[in-house]
């Protein structure tokens, strides 16, 4: 993967009404775990949702996540507290957000288009989703990513600012 592509790694939200082959949802997800992890502790855990009834399940627990309802693939991120690094929420939380940036580009890798919708630490969504999908209180529900061919192209950019950068 070249700078380029990184940059081009936008926000998707309108997609292609096609299904995703489940060859490219793996290898997406082959990238998510390898993402790095303190300690090595892979606390990820990933739902995938292709099911109709499910992605428009998750769209009722998202307030802005109502792409999902056009979105053809689905994902809920979630973390193993049991899992985690000293069990602590912190590291459960890095090494989600570090596997769900290692999953948008793989599925931008693969021509997809994605959009990352925030769960946590909003209450209200955290317990919407873990009570429509069955979560333990264990497994804390980190954000949910939508997914399919794009519709929408948006252009390649870097929001740097050299203001947010001290070279010592
Ligand atoms: C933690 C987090 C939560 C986000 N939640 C949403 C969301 O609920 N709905 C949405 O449309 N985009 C969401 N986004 C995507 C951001 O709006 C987007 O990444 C940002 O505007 C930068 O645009 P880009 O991804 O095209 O570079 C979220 C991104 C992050 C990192």
């Amino acid at each position: 993967m070249t700078l380029q592509d990184l940059l081009a790694r936008r926000s998707v939200r309108k997609y292609a009404d096609a299904p995703v082959p489940r060859t490219v949802v793996d290898a997406a997800l082959q990238a998510a775990m390898a993402a790095p992890s303190a300690m090595h502790c892979d606390p990820w855990r990933w739902l995938v949702l292709t099911k109709r009834a499910d992605l428009d399940a998750l769209a009722d627990c998202l307030p802005y996540g109502q792409m999902l309802r056009h979105a053809p693939l689905g994902f809920i991120a979630c973390g193993d507290l049991t899992a985690a690094n000293r069990g602590q929420l912190s590291y459960l939380l890095q090494d989600v957000s570090a596997s769900i940036e290692n999953l948008l580009l793989g599925l931008h890798a693969q021509g997809l288009g994605a959009v990352w919708l925030g769960i946590h630490p909003n209450a209200e969504r955290i317990a919407a989703v873990s009570s429509r999908f069955g979560l333990p209180p264990t497994l804390i529900p980190v954000s949910a990513v939508a997914a399919g061919y794009p519709a929408e192209r948006p252009e390649p950019r870097t929001r740097f600012d050299a203001d947010k950068v001290r070279y010592l």
